[in-house]
């Protein structure tokens, strides 16, 4: 696929023929309109945010949607990956019991993928069911999460667990958000970023990297350019393969061996910290394969470094991440799902990916096993 120009407004249709906008917006001002547009008003909503979050933007949009719905009420989550519990779940539930909330009213996740993925999978179970926005606050959540209606919390260490498929109505970016982000925070996203253009854009890819420095700057014309063709991408995918049965899967590259290590390092690095170190394993299979050539291998590690994003790691064995691999869910009839590339631009999955790949894969990354 190739994604081009800037579309501030995008359509994504969902199975059945419903659909929602993604609208991407430099401040929150339009936030009211949206809301309205798709059906908040006159029904109770709930502003699911965290600890981090709350401080920066949650009085805002607290303002902004008292303007057009009949009750607002908030709720806020501890920050962080260990708190994306059905424990800290269970707390959402009873909020929104005893604030009276029927099947006609919302939830707002406002926030990271965290945020989002508890908020939807609160709203994708409370009363079988209630309609859900999304205001994603990273760049992360902007570009991926956020989109596609995947949610779901960890259970016993284990990533996404438990989950449900539950669009949102409405994805609302403010992109201008993402210049207070921390720069591992910001790197964190353009993992997955630098992923999209991977698998499938390679045209996006070199773009990425033709910009680096104005997205280094965190330039307004090209966060919102960065954003759109990612969102772009990620439709593309979501409308083709809704629930994960075929193409979708491709955006799994660098994820078997990223969450096996974000598991193995108790989540002290970063979703897309650890994506990136399994894309560029994942590369390297692929070099070694054939598939692709030595200077592509290169290029690929090497451009994590400009984005900020780590190519070696430490403090854990590259046994254990292999050993975590396999009680992880992306299994099929017991062999590994792996995601490697034909080309630049162009992935594959696969099942013959052996042990010893991953293991002199990982050790190449691995700075305390390196010789
Ligand atoms: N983040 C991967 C997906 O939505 O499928």
């Amino acid at each position: 696929m190739r994604s081009e120009k800037i579309e501030d407004v995008l359509v994504v249709k969902t199975e059945g023929n419903a659909s929602y906008d993604i609208v991407l917006r430099e401040s929150f001002d339009n936030l009211p309109d949206y809301l309205q547009s798709v059906g908040c008003e006159g029904h109770r909503v709930c502003v699911v945010t965290d600890s981090n979050v709350a401080p920066l933007y949650l009085a805002e949009v607290q303002k902004l949607a008292s303007a057009c719905c009949a009750q607002i009420e908030t709720y806020i989550f501890e920050a962080g990956e260990e708190h994306k519990t059905l424990d800290a779940i269970r707390g959402l539930y009873t909020k929104l019991i005893e604030s009276g909330f029927d099947r006609k009213d919302f939830l707002i996740a406002l926030g990271g993928g965290v945020v989002g993925d508890m908020t939807g999978f609160a709203a994708a179970t409370f009363l079988r069911g209630i309609r859900f926005i999304q205001i994603p606050t990273t760049l992360l959540a902007q570009i991926d999460s956020s989109i596609g209606g995947k949610t779901g919390v960890d259970f016993d260490q284990y990533k996404n667990m438990v989950g449900a498929f539950h669009q949102p109505c409405l994805v609302y970016s403010n992109v201008s958000v993402l210049k207070s982000l921390t720069d591992e925070q910001f790197a964190s996203g353009m993992g997955e970023s630098l992923k999209h253009g991977l698998i499938l854009d390679a045209g996006f890819y070199e773009w990425q990297i033709d910009h680096m420095s104005e997205i280094e700057e965190r330039d307004s014309a090209t966060l919102l350019e960065l954003v759109s063709r990612n969102c772009q991408i990620k439709r593309y995918i979501v409308e083709k393969d809704p629930k994960e049965k075929g193409d979708r899967m491709l955006l799994n590259f660098g994820h078997t061996l990223g969450h096996a290590l974000e598991k193995c390092k108790e989540f002290r690095m970063l979703h897309g910290e650890c994506v990136a170190i399994g894309f560029v394993a994942a590369a390297y299979i692929s070099w070694q394969r054939g598939l692709l050539d030595e200077d592509e291998f290169y290029e690929i590690r090497d451009m994590n470094v400009g984005f900020g994003l780590p190519i070696s790691f430490d403090g854990v064995a590259s046994q254990a991440i292999v050993d975590a691999v396999k009680k992880d869910k992306k299994m099929d009839a017991g062999k590994i799902r792996f995601v490697l590339l034909k080309k630049l631009g162009r992935a594959c999955v696969d099942t013959t990916v052996t042990e010893q790949e991953m293991l002199e894969a990982l050790r190449l990354l691995n700075a305390d096993e390196r010789e």
